[in-house]
């Protein structure tokens, strides 16, 4: 018989950030989230680096979950952890801390795929906010994918489009790098865009069949646009940052749309949500909503808290697993390139 109260701790580290959330039935009761700035001067982030800050920050971020929520370790029913895609030093932290504690405290863990936990955190309770009602389309972009799924279920969805190469989060952030700015640029261009003409210059756009995805070629453009103009003005970046920015990220955002507006069609489903880090981009937020209105569509906009990584999205995601008996046991491995 399935309880009335069921209480979730929810545990992420597939990147670079370490994460818990205690979620009780649908509603987060708390959600600590410990980045790494060690990956800053780097330009990205650095496998080895991210592990071991995961080693350092884990104990510490799940015992702030469980006393910010005001429970006791023996209220939690069940562990859910995120074995993958992701860096794999990293998904190792969070599976063998996971295994550790289920074996300690003789409760039940399941696997949740980082993916389904970024579609699924449309379903954490949030005043004012309604809930996807299946099938719905999510736009599913971070810096590791670029994905259109097909949702039927809580456990049942198909991507229907993907990326060649690049992810959209890829293509703000090594666009970024190129503007001379620190990682991740992706919020920092998406600052920088509210100040600036996003007509200002044209960039190019892959054309791809069906609901392909291609970043790796504005990459280029975008590195041959600097060249070219820093030669006559080696001041050019600096005088027109704001206009470079927005331009950027409207180009970025047209290529999402362009295969967003095709699979609706195509697919017939108006109700449209986006997910993942590339999401709390205001842009890409504001283009949703014109859309909706446009195509009568019902759309869904994650809290900017739910939008990067984060372990009450794997909680939420962890509960419908644990519902419908998915349990996992003590032989369960981390994989890197897990697919939805
Ligand atoms: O989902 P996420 O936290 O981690 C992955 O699973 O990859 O996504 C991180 C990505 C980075 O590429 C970051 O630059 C991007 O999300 N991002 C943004 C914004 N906030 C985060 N990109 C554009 N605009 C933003 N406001
Ligand atoms: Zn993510």
């Amino acid at each position: 018989m399935v309880k009335n109260n069921i209480i979730i701790l929810g545990i992420e580290s597939s990147c670079d950030d370490t994460s818990a959330s205690i979620l009780k039935n649908e509603a987060i009761l708390s959600n600590v989230v410990a980045g790494q700035e060690v990956h800053e001067r780097y330009g990205g982030v650095v496998p080895e680096l991210a592990s071991r800050a995961h080693q350092q920050n884990i104990l510490p971020v799940v015992d702030t979950a469980i006393k910010k929520a005001g429970i006791q370790l023996n209220d939690i029913d069940a562990i859910a952890f995120t074995n993958g895609p992701g860096l794999l030093g990293s998904l190792l932290v969070g599976t063998s801390f996971a295994k550790a504690l289920s074996l300690g405290l003789q409760i039940p863990m399941v696997t949740v795929n980082h993916m389904h936990g970024h579609v699924l955190a449309h379903f954490i309770d949030e005043e004012g906010k309604s809930k996807p009602n299946f099938p719905f389309l999510c736009l599913t972009v971070s810096g590791g994918h670029t994905q259109i799924v097909l949702v039927k279920d809580y456990l049942d969805m198909e991507v229907i489009g993907t990326t060649r190469d690049d992810a959209a989060g890829e293509a703000f952030d090594k666009t970024a790098k190129l503007l001379g700015l620190p990682y991740p640029g992706g919020p920092l261009i998406d600052k920088n865009a509210q100040l600036g003409n996003p007509n200002a210059f044209a960039f190019t756009k892959p054309t791809l069949p069906d609901f392909e995805y291609s970043f790796s070629g504005l990459k280029t453009n975008v590195l041959q646009f600097l060249q070219r103009n820093t030669k006559k003005d080696k001041d050019f970046v600096k005088n027109n940052m704001n206009d470079i920015c927005a331009s950027l990220q409207k180009t970025i955002i047209d290529i999402l749309f362009d295969k967003l507006l095709l699979a609706a069609a195509a697919y017939n489903i108006k109700e449209i949500a986006i997910a993942g880090g590339v999401s709390a981009n205001s842009g890409l937020r504001k283009r949703l909503a014109e859309e909706g209105i446009k195509n009568q569509w019902k759309t869904h906009i994650p809290k900017f808290e739910y939008c990067t990584d984060n372990a009450a999205m794997i909680a939420i995601a962890g509960r419908y697993r644990y519902l419908s008996g998915k349990l996992a046991d003590q032989r369960v491995v981390a994989n890197a390139r897990l697919k939805i």
